[in-house]
Parts: structure tokens; sequence; C-alpha cells
């Protein structure tokens, strides 16, 4: 059961942090170089509407399953266990930059990302040749989601300490 439960885990784990960098890494930027400026705002909008609550159910699922494995299905029973091994503070560190990643992608990255899709103006200067604005929110995107991407780093060396 334990067993079917760590790939259960594994997968979601690398779906999730998998996903979200090839959507960083690989569609937006064949998306900007690719597409007329509307298009791209419009696909842009419909891909993060799809894959949000998707990445954000898988997230969840992660963090759920990290959570049985470490308790029920782990050696974490008490306060103890949690704060004076060094399998509790793995597990805790683990858990708490889990559940940052995932509201940072839900409250900070996917809000972010919309206000610059959404966002008349930015689009209306890129159109008339002024693609300062958009550039500029574009990279304020970039370094947003790189404070996750460095969570799933993080992430990826405690799985490996345990
Ligand atoms: C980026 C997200 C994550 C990925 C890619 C990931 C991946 C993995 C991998 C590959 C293992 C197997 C490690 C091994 O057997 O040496 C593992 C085990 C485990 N993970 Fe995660 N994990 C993630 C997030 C989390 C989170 C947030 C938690 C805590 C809530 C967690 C808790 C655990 C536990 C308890 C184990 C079992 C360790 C053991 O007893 O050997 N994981 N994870």
């Amino acid at each position: 059961m334990r067993d079917i439960l760590l790939v259960i885990h594994i997968l979601l784990g690398i779906s999730w942090v998998g996903g979200i960098m090839f959507i960083g890494w690989g569609v937006f930027p064949a998306t900007l170089s690719s597409m007329s400026l509307g298009n791209q705002r419009k696909f842009l909008i419909k891909l993060m509407d799809w894959t949000h609550l998707l990445f954000t159910l898988i997230g969840s699922f992660v963090i759920y399953t990290g959570i049985l494995l470490g308790t029920i299905f782990g050696p974490i029973r008490s306060f103890d266990v949690l704060f004076h091994t060094r399998y509790g503070n793995i597990w805790l560190t683990a858990l708490i930059i889990g559940v940052f990643a995932l509201l940072w992608g839900v409250f900070v990255g996917y809000r972010g990302m919309m206000r610059v899709f959404k966002d008349d103006f930015i689009w209306k200067e890129a159109e008339n040749g002024n693609k300062k604005p958009l550039i500029r929110g574009l990279i304020g995107l970039t370094i947003m989601e790189s404070i996750e991407v460095i969570g799933f780093v993080i992430l990826v060396v405690l799985m490996v300490l345990f």
C-alpha cells in the first residue's frame, strides 16, 4: 500500500513540477514567438484558465500524499518525532515549502499572469508598436514564477535527503 502511494506521489510530483516548467519554458516562448498579439493574449488567458485548476489540484494531491507518506504510512506519530528527528525535520520543511509553492502559484503567480494578460493598455500599446510595457510585464511574471521554481528545486533536494 505504501509503495502504491509513493508511486502516485512521485508521478503527481513530476507532473506538478514538470507541467509548470513545460508551460513556462516551452509553451510561453513558443506562443510569444509564433502568434499574432491578439491570438497570444486569447490563448494565454485560456491556457491559464485551464491549467490553473489542474495544477492546483495536482499540487494539493502531492502535498496530501506527502502528508500520508510521512504520518499514517511513515514514522511521524508525535511532535517529538516531528521536531527532534532528521526525518521529521525534512518532512516539516517539505510540507511548509510545498504549501508555500502551491499558495504562491494560486495567489501570486496566477493572479499576476491574469493581470498582465487582461491589461488592455499593455496589449494596445504592443499592437501600436510599443512593446515595452508588455515586455516589462512578462519579465515581472518570469521573476514571480522563479520563486515557485526555487521552491520546487528545494523540494526535490529534500526528497533526495529523506
Ligand atoms: C515538488 C514536489 C515533490 C516531488 C517531485 C516529490 C518527489 C518525491 C520522490 C521522488 C520521493 C521518493 C524519495 C525516496 O524514496 O528517496 C518522495 C518521497 C516522499 N515525499 Fe515527496 N515530493 C514532492 C513533494 C512533497 C511534499 C510537499 C511532501 C510533504 C508534505 C512530501 C513528502 C514525501 C514523503 C513523506 C516521502 C517518503 C519518504 C520516505 O519515507 O522514504 N513530498 N517524494
